[in-house]
């Protein structure tokens, strides 16, 4: 369970990210969090990972307030939340394996391991034929697959995927909605942050839309029509 108890972030004085945010998600959700440019979307994402600090109000991952781990346990915070963003973030000198593998190794998985769920992870997304490609020899939709193998990889309970579809063709895009779809009945919950009408009226989940960094409108099934 994600919850949010009445959380604010301010940049500096006058600039207002989020303002006086209460959410809960609960595990296995699917979330769209929505909203215009500059609503807090990546706020809200960045706050889960601890990579910015609420100046007002709690955020807990399973009843664990997440300000209270220490700086050196981060990793653990982190491995448990598996993170995909618009610009892939691969790193272009390492294969498809590579890149995924890469993240296993960080989490001080064993060879074995590494040699096992590499290629699984490559077999869900669809790459397994492609895992020893080099970023610039992948398309904008495998390599943003490629991102979505290494996010699953350690398994992690939660997804953040930041505008994941922002640089895809509709075709892509829909590709990747699917795929995140399929992750999220295996089990983990996602949380997609999007500020495309189109995108998030496609999948037919729950809608959080943030206007000015608060929530205005949260429901099942939603539309974001905003
Ligand atoms: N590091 C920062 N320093 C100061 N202000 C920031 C910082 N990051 C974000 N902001 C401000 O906080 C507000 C929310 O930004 P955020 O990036 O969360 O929006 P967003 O909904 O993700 O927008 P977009 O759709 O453009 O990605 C904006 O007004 C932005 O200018
Ligand atoms: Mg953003």
């Amino acid at each position: 369970m994600i919850f949010f108890d009445n959380v604010s972030k301010f940049y500096n004085h006058n600039s207002v990210a989020l303002k006086d945010v209460t959410l809960k998600i609960r595990p296995k959700e699917f979330v769209a969090v929505v909203g215009s440019s500059g609503a807090g979307k990546t706020t809200f994402l960045k706050l889960l990972i601890r990579e910015e600090e609420p100046s007002r109000g709690k955020i807990f991952l399973d009843g664990s307030e997440i300000s209270d781990i220490a700086r050196g346990n981060l990793h653990v915070l982190r491995r448990r939340i598996g993170t995909i963003f618009q610009d892939y973030k691969l790193l272009p000198s390492k294969t498809a394996y590579e890149n995924v593998a890469f993240a296993m190794e960080a989490a001080g998985k064993s060879d074995e391991e590494i040699d096992e769920d590499v290629p699984q992870s490559l077999e869900i997304v669809g790459l397994r034929d492609k895992m020893h490609n080099f970023p610039h020899q992948l398309s904008g939709g495998e390599k943003q697959r490629v991102a979505i193998a290494r996010a699953i990889v350690n398994r992690p309970d939660v997804i953040l995927a930041d505008e994941p579809t922002g640089n895809l063709d509709p075709i892509n895009t829909w590709e990747i909605i699917k795929l995140l779809q399929k992750i999220n009945e295996l089990g983990t919950t996602v949380v997609f942050a999007s500020h495309d009408k189109e995108v998030i009226n496609m999948i037919n989940k729950r809608v959080v839309v943030l206007d000015k960094g608060m929530v205005v409108s949260d429901k099942e099934n939603g539309k974001y029509l905003v």
